[in-house]
């Protein structure tokens, strides 16, 4: 890594290192509250943007311009991997991914091979090169779905509430999701490598699902094949972010994959995950993706209230999952500047 990468805001909040001030950056922050970003939109699929380095980039770069926001996260999605292993899969405006045949047995393990991201998906690897030359100093994140949320897609073929399908099945056929789990693992660490190997500074694993599973469940069926995920990419030196929406009754069991972030979603204070997971890992987080909803002076009132219980070390700001589609850019730009100002008062 670069001398000019390890001196990020961001990736030196990850690692727990003093800042000047707080970093922010917001899921989905490169999508649909943009009208720059619906405009190049339209008409246009979006796994077929995705495989569209041009595109790729510009969306990418699009709120880093807009609201001055201290990363880019790259824009694709967790199932373009699928897709670059010749998955049918689509992603259907206002619902998200379906898949044309869903996983049901044993066969469709044959479908899964790995990927050779070289070979399936040389377009990410472009975009990146062409974001990252763009960006300066900004850091890139990359990122992947987690083994289970991927497979709760693939065997349910939708998205869907409470995943009864996918949690049937670690049920009712251990072995065969066990396997399922192992080859969306390797997925995901192919793609975080050349993810990585192409210039991203940080990566965010997803496990947006996995809070339908109880602790035990998720500890005997998931944690240890995200841990096995986790320790394949450590080598690669960038801050790995785990992150899943609903989940606090998972978050001790969600550390111990053992990444160097933890993504809280705003049903858990901070001051809360700090205490729960002690000083060894750094936060990420946590404003209701509502309060930019609700106008200027609750915005600066949550803001505030979220970082004065905030650690001073170890915490990149963001929401506590993703842009609203309905709000206002204005209002997250609002919030970039609040959080600069604030925090850099601090230090
Ligand atoms: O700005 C960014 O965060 C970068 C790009 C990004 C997208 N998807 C783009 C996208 C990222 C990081 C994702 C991750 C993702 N995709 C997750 C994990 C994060 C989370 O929200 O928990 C999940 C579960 C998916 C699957 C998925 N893709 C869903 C549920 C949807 C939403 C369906 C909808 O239209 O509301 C998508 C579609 C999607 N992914 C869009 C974008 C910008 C909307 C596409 C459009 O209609 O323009």
């Amino acid at each position: 890594m670069s001398q000019a990468a390890e001196a990020t805001l961001l990736v030196r909040a990850l690692r727990r290192e003093p800042v000047e001030r707080k970093p922010v950056w917001f899921m989905r922050q490169a999508g649909r509250s943009l009208p720059e970003y619906r405009e190049l939109r339209e008409g246009a699929p979006m796994l077929e943007m995705c495989r569209t380095p041009d595109l790729c980039a510009e969306v990418t770069l699009q709120p880093v311009r807009r609201h001055g926001v201290d990363a880019a996260i790259f824009f694709s999605d967790i199932v373009t991997p699928l897709e670059g292993i010749g998955i049918d899969v689509e992603i259907q405006s206002g619902v998200g991914p379906v898949i044309a045949e869903p996983f049901r047995s044993e066969a469709d393990l044959a479908r899964l091979r790995p990927l050779e991201p070289d070979a399936d998906l040389p377009e990410i690897a472009e975009a990146i090169r062409i974001v990252t030359a763009e960006l300066g100093d900004t850091p890139l994140i990359g990122f992947a779905g987690a083994p289970f949320t991927l497979a709760s897609y693939l065997v349910e073929g939708r998205p869907s509430k409470s995943q009864e399908m996918a949690r049937t099945m670690l049920l009712e056929e251990p072995g065969l999701f066990r396997n399922l789990l192992e080859r969306l693992a390797d997925i995901a660490v192919a793609s975080l490598r050349s993810q990585v190997e192409a210039g991203v500074q940080a990566v965010q694993v997803f496990d947006s699902w996995a809070g339908s599973l109880s602790e035990a469940t998720y500890r005997e069926a998931v944690l240890p094949v995200s841990q096995r995920l986790f320790a394949e990419i450590e080598d690669l030196g960038v801050p790995r972010i785990h992150f899943a929406v609903n989940a606090g009754h998972l978050m001790e069991a969600m550390a111990e994959a053992g990444s160097d972030a933890m993504g809280v979603d705003w049903r858990t204070p901070l001051s809360e995950a700090r205490r729960r997971l002690g000083e060894g890992v750094a936060l990420q987080g946590n404003l209701d993706p509502t309060v930019p909803l609700a106008g200027p002076e609750v915005l600066e009132r949550e803001t505030r209230n979220l970082l004065a219980d905030a650690p001073e070390r170890g915490h990149v700001f963001n929401l506590g999952h993703g842009v609203l589609p309905s709000t206002d850019p204005g209002m997250l730009t609002e919030l970039v500047g609040l959080v600069h100002e604030i925090t850099e008062k601090r230090n």
